[in-house]
């Protein structure tokens, strides 16, 4: 039977397994058992094994160990992935992030850590089935894609200023939503002041999920991005709040930082990342691995002699200055400086400018209601627009429709 031409899941799922240790295929078999919609079709005992059976089985799930005698998982998986379309999923015997965060890059749907009970595997097998990506609207999410917008999936876009107070909180919550409202695909805003992060009292959400917990996971799976990714209810984005207390930034290691960003671009369309000024291990990681940074300047001399300085390092630390895009925030004519000198100053153009309004920022802020949601057609919300709609066409994919994935359920 195999998956069906529309993504939907099939009736039955037709389960691969792919181990070098008998016994372990034997187990799944066995835990298996009560699950009438999951038929074992076969087992391969090697990599090269995985890939024939794989190509003549044509299986709507792969259960694989990642370590295989006679070739890498990882390896494995790439091979199978370009040759047929299915879902795998990986096995290991060690919890290990780095493993996990392989896994996923190759585009496995799940992880499991030897040994799992039945109802760990079976939910596991399930999850990655739904999380076929659906070809358009009505995918099953908890919001339809309305399919508009140009695609422009799984991106990251990092909302930063190296001099706190530029804007960047205010800025990175409004976008998101602007992003998610010009595009209908799934968003997420992750605070990343890790340690004064304040992104959840601007849309007002009070939760005690926060991003150390996945920090503190081994495998970040769906369900638990489910349960931290809170949404939001004035809009349809979701919400990865900072730790709740500040000691745990230091926690946030390049590779725990990568991790995480690697699980959320899994499972959202767009990661909308709010950072902190101060350069840490963590914000460099956030700009490195980011698709589009916003770099948020003021019209204030000093605000431009620190962006200058950010450039200047950039080209020294591995992020591209390719990927930078600025936004003058504050725009405001009274202030003695005018746009287009610190464009001259800075050596490029601004992306997007965004107009000074303090009564209605404040306001909103006080609020805990964005006022891209209560004032839409305030010329704030309607520059932070046009900073939307040009950052969904810079992100577009222009060779590659990869259709949308699944909306996350988010906690409520
Ligand atoms: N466009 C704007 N117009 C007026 N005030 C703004 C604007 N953007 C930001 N602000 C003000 O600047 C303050 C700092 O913004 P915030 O986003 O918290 O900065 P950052 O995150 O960069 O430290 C906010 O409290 C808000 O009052
Ligand atoms: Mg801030």
């Amino acid at each position: 039977m195999g998956q069906q031409s529309d993504g939907r899941a099939p009736d039955t799922i037709r389960l691969l397994i792919v181990d070098d240790m008998a016994e372990t295929a034997q187990n799944v078999q066995k835990l298996l058992h009560f699950e009438k919609d999951i038929r074992v079709v076969g087992i391969a005992s090697s990599g090269r094994d995985a890939i024939q059976k794989a190509d003549q089985l044509r299986p709507d799930v792969i259960l694989m160990d990642i370590n295989l005698r006679d070739m890498d998982g990882v390896e494995v998986a790439e091979v199978i992935n370009r040759q047929i379309n299915t879902c795998i999923v990986m096995m290991s015997v060690q919890a290990d992030p780095e493993i996990f965060s392989q896994a996923m890059s190759v585009g496995a749907r799940g992880f499991l850590v030897k040994p799992f009970t039945s109802e760990k595997l079976v939910r596991t097998i399930r999850r990655a089935i739904e999380n076929i990506p659906q070809p358009g609207p009505g995918g099953g999410g908890y919001a339809a894609s309305g399919g508009g917008g140009s695609g422009g999936l799984r991106k990251i876009i990092a909302v930063y200023s190296p001099k706190g107070g530029a804007g960047t909180s205010v800025l990175a919550a409004n976008l998101a939503i602007a992003l998610q409202q010009a595009s209908q695909k799934s968003v997420v805003l992750v605070d990343a002041n890790l340690q004064n992060g304040d992104a959840h009292v601007l849309l007002n959400i009070n939760t005690s999920a926060s991003i150390d917990e996945l920090r503190e996971a081994v495998g970040i799976d769906q369900e638990i991005i489910e349960g931290t990714v809170i949404k939001h209810a004035d809009s349809e984005i979701g919400l990865l709040r900072a730790p709740l207390s500040p000691e745990s930034a230091e926690q946030f290691t390049s590779d725990a930082t990568k991790t995480i960003l690697s699980a959320l671009r899994d499972n959202f369309d767009y990661v909308v990342v709010d950072t902190g000024s101060y350069l840490s291990e963590a914000t460099l990681t956030v700009l490195e691995e980011a698709d589009l940074i916003a770099a948020v300047t003021t019209l204030e001399v000093t605000t431009i002699h620190r962006v200058s300085q950010f450039f200047q390092l950039a080209e020294r630390v591995n992020i591209s200055l390719s990927k930078v895009r600025l936004v003058c925030n504050r725009v405001e004519q009274y202030y003695g400086i005018r746009p287009n000198q610190v464009e001259s100053q800075l050596r490029r153009r601004f992306f997007a400018q965004i107009p000074e309004d303090e009564k209605l920022v404040v306001a909103s802020i006080n609020r805990g209601v964005p006022f891209i949601v209560s004032q839409k057609a305030a010329p704030i919300s309607r520059a932070i627009h046009t900073l939307a709609q040009r950052a969904v066409e810079v992100l577009a994919p222009q060779n590659d429709p990869t259709p949308s994935r699944r909306w996350p359920a988010f906690r409520q």
